[in-house]
Formats: structure tokens, C-alpha cells, sequence
């Protein structure tokens, strides 16, 4: 009872209240969120997940420019008809190199977290381009001049060295062959074989069908990964979790 009658002075004391009340919630929101910053095994280790090749990168950076996040999230819930739509929920491991991450619920589009290998090269192209000659209902807008803006590796081994300063794990192998795998990917002639010896399962061809590298290539070697590099035929969640 004692103790019924200590708490009726912060009850009868707004500002009281107000400072114990932050007291709280500080301690509670400590307690809770300072671990997972330290915690290795915050996020579960799955096999396939790699970072993003020179290109991929490329592609994701434009898809980020150009806002495609304002329309589309990558982040498929565990809830029945999004597993049903999408395909397996995504783990938080998928994202685990995203800078920035691209989750969210909010979608004009639909979910692109595992739109990799879903349609062709072609339908892409296509699709950028103008949206409606595949979707007439679609109100996507047109990218069409992504197929006309020729990109190169200028910058690219600064662009890995930053995710790398962020705690994405390219090694020096992959910083020092940027430039030839930048190139490599979008190559049909290209050395396959190196390319995947340092990202495995990375998809090699000329994305956009055009002779010159373009950012409808990075874009579209971006989408055809997405979601793809986990193996869920064998994917077992870890039941110590
Ligand atoms: C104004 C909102 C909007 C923006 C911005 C937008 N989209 Fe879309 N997107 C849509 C809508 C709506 C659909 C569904 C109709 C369709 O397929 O066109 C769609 C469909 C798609 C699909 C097919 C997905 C599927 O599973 O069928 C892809 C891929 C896609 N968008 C990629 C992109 C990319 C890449 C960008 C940025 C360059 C982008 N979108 C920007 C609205 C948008």
C-alpha cells in the first residue's frame, strides 16, 4: 500500500510524471537497442549472400537517384499473401550490405525485393522504357534515357572503398579488379570464370543489347539479382533463433 501512496505524488505531479516517465523510457530503450550494436550474430549469417558487384553497384546507386524507392520497397513480410505474391519473406542478411536499405511498406509498385530473374532482359528494357507497352495499365514513369547515358569505371574502386568504410567486405582482390570487373560483367566475351571466383553466382551478359555500357545495364544487371542469391530449395532458419 505504502508504495501505492509514493506513486500517487508522481501521479498528482505532471512534471513529475513528465521527467520519470523519460526516465523510463530511456533505460527501457537502452536496455533494448545498445545490444545490437555489439552483437555479431545480430543479423544470421546465410550462405549466398555476397556483395554487390562493380556493375550491380552501379545499378543500385541509379536506382536510388532516381527514386524508384519512392514507388517500390524491397522488403517482402512474413505475412501469407506477400509470401504468395513475392516469394519466401526476405532475411535481414538479404539486406545486410544495402547503403542505404531499401525496406518499407509503402508500394505504388509492387515489391521488387525478389524481382531477379523474374522477366527478361528484353522486358526490362522494354518496361523502362515505356512502361505501358507491357503493363497498359501501368502510371510508371518512362526511363527510356537510362539507354543512352554511357557509364565508366572512373570512380568505381572509391565507390567499393566506401561501402567498404561502412563494413561491406570487399576484399583487395575485388577493390584492385574494379575497373576489369566493372567491365567484365556487361562483356559476353568477358571472363566469366574471375568475376565469379570473387562474386559468386554474379550473372555475366550484355543487360541492355546495345554495343555501349549504359546505366540500363547497371539498372537491369541490379533487378536481376535482387533476391536471388539465397538458395531457398536449401535455406533452413537457424531454430536456436
Ligand atoms: C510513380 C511510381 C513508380 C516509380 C517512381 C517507379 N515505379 Fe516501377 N512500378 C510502378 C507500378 C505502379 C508498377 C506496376 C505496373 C507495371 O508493371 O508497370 C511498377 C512495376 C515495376 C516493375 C515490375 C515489378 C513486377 O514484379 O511486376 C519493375 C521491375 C519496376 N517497376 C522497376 C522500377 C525501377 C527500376 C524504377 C526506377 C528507375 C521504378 N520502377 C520507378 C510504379 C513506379
Amino acid at each position: 500500500m505504502a508504495i501505492l501512496e509514493k506513486h500517487k505524488i508522481l501521479e498528482k505531479n505532471a512534471t513529475l510524471l513528465l521527467i520519470f516517465s523519460f526516465l523510463v523510457v530511456t533505460i527501457g530503450g537502452i536496455v533494448q537497442i545498445t545490444p545490437l550494436f555489439y552483437l555479431e550474430n545480430t543479423i544470421e549469417k546465410v550462405e549466398g549472400v555476397r556483395p554487390y558487384t562493380p556493375l550491380e553497384l552501379t545499378g543500385r546507386d541509379i536506382y536510388v537517384r532516381e527514386g524508384c524507392y519512392t514507388c517500390h520497397s524491397q522488403m517482402i513480410r512474413p505475412m501469407r499473401d506477400e509470401v504468395e505474391r513475392y516469394g519466401h519473406y526476405s532475411l535481414a542478411a538479404e539486406s545486410m550490405y544495402d547503403h542505404p536499405f531499401q525496406w518499407g511498406s509503402k508500394r505504388t509498385g509492387p515489391d521488387l525485393a525478389r524481382v531477379g530473374g523474374r522477366y527478361s532482359d528484353e522486358w526490362h528494357i522494354d518496361h523502362l522504357r515505356d512502361p505501358r507497352s507491357v503493363v497498359p495499365e501501368s502510371i510508371m514513369p518512362s526511363y527510356g534515357f537510362l539507354l543512352n547515358r554511357v557509364i565508366g569505371p572512373e570512380h568505381i574502386a572509391e565507390r567499393l572503398r566506401t561501402d567498404r568504410t561502412v563494413g561491406v567486405p570487399y576484399d583487395q582482390a575485388m577493390l584492385q579488379n574494379a575497373v576489369a570487373d566493372f567491365r567484365t560483367q556487361a562483356d559476353a566475351f568477358g571472363d566469366l570464370a574471375a568475376l565469379q571466383s570473387r562474386y559468386p553466382g554474379a550473372q555475366v551478359r550484355n543487360f541492355d543489347r546495345q554495343p555501349q555500357l549504359t546505366e540500363m545495364d547497371a539498372l537491369i544487371a541490379y533487378l536481376q539479382v535482387l533476391g536471388t542469391m539465397v538458395d531457398f530449395s536449401t535455406f533452413e532458419p537457424d531454430p536456436n533463433r
